[in-house]
């Protein structure tokens, strides 16, 4: 019997407007080779120019909407000539991924063959590692608030929020990531309780905690401060980071930059529950510097409709898109600019969908 999936397609600003197209080709074209399966893509118009002409990122009821979705595919959201990025993330991206309580953040770093690292002498053995990142709390909490506007005495206070309830789930979350990727069977835990004394005190007590529930998993736990040196130094000992909302975003980044592009690396926001649609977008933004010339990577954009497709179960379909870019990019032919070629988004997408197909005969 052939599954049904719905899928909200959200592609939002700048340059989501072209990767989303090429992911959609891209899953659809995966969806025929693997059968078994369809999908039904819905498009939803919100983003900047949405709250340009209706005061708001999307419908009041928008969350009613999605609700209904098997999952959300999302480009990117802000573009800040027109709007300020507070305003368009915490109407969006940050209020689904909160109200949908996708708690946890997987952000697969991997180096593609034919991909230069800007690490001299790293190889794809070496850079194969996953960020797990809290995903609904923390350092985004959204609370605080400012005060004296506008005169020397002016305040701001962001307040970081830490619970046992979300620490704990996305500490126990990692171990069994570990477990499951069977690599090195490690866990690193990224901290900051030197200096923050309450909250990542709190982080690394739980860690020890669950890491004892773990016997198999190797454990380790580092600051963030000397974590971003050591992703840069010796990439190769990591597999499993685990690490807040704000330490996982800068480092996830980073994980980009070691990988080649901020182009290539995808993620996925879960709601382990399954009570809400999970929701999949890359790791970049909306990039403005590029949008409109039709030259941004699609590889993160069609990578996360792979991890969705895995999520959804399709493990096959998803192994068919992860091949087909990993074929792309080692033949190293067809790429875009940051990556040192000359092709354009489309041009990228239409190389890795008939790597799909290709894969049919
Ligand atoms: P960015 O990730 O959009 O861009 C950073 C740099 O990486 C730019 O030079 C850009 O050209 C390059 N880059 C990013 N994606 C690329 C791709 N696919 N191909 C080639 N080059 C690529 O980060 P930014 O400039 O800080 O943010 C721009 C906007 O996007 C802001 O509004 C920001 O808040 C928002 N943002 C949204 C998301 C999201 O929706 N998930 C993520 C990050 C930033
Ligand atoms: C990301 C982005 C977002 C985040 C921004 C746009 C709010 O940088 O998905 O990494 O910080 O989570
Ligand atoms: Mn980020």
């Amino acid at each position: 019997m052939t599954k049904q999936y719905s899928i909200a397609v959200i592609a939002g600003d700048g340059i989501g407007q072209e990767t989303i197209p090429v992911g959609c080709d891209v899953l659809l074209a995966a969806q025929e080779v693997a059968g078994g399966f369809e999908l039904k893509f819905d498009e939803f118009p919100w983003g900047t120019e949405y709250y340009l002409d209706h005061g708001r990122m999307m419908p009041a009821e928008a969350l009613d909407i999605l609700a209904g979705y098997d999952a959300i595919y999302l480009g990117a959201i802000g573009f800040p000539s027109l709007l300020a990025d507070h305003i368009t993330l915490w109407g969006l991206l940050l209020h689904i991924r909160k109200q949908f309580r996708q708690y946890i953040n997987l952000r697969p770093c991997r180096l593609l063959p034919g991909v230069r690292s800007p690490l001299r002498d790293k190889t794809p053995d070496d850079i194969d590692f996953v960020c797990v990142r809290e995903n609904s709390e923390g350092e985004y909490a959204g609370i605080g608030g400012r005060t004296h506007v506008g005169t020397p005495h002016e305040v701001a206070v962001q307040t970081s929020v830490f619970t046992r309830v979300a620490v704990e789930r996305v500490i126990r979350y990692s171990f069994e990531l570990a477990l499951k990727r069977d690599k090195k069977r490690k866990v690193t835990n990224v901290t900051k309780s030197n200096a923050c004394q309450y909250s990542m005190v709190l982080w690394d007590e739980i860690f020890d905690e669950v890491a004892a529930d773990y016997p198999d998993v190797a454990h380790e736990k580092w600051h963030v401060d000397a974590m971003a040196a050591r992703f840069v130094t010796h990439p190769e000992t990591l597999d499993v980071v685990v690490a807040s909302n704000l330490f996982a975003d800068i480092l996830s980044d980073l994980g980009g930059a070691i990988q080649g592009s901020l182009g290539l690396p995808p993620s996925a926001n879960i709601n382990v529950d399954g009570r809400f649609p999970s929701m999949f977008e890359s790791v970049h933004g909306s990039a403005p510097d590029i949008f409109g010339q039709g030259i941004a990577n699609p590889i993160a954009t069609t990578w996360s409709g792979a991890m969705m497709l895995d999520f959804l179960g399709q493990e096959k379909a998803a192994a068919l898109i992860e091949e087909a870019i990993i074929q792309t990019t080692k033949s190293g032919q067809i790429l875009t600019p940051d990556l040192g070629g000359k092709a354009s988004t489309r041009a990228v997408g239409e190389e890795i969908r008939r790597r799909v197909e290709a894969a049919a005969v």
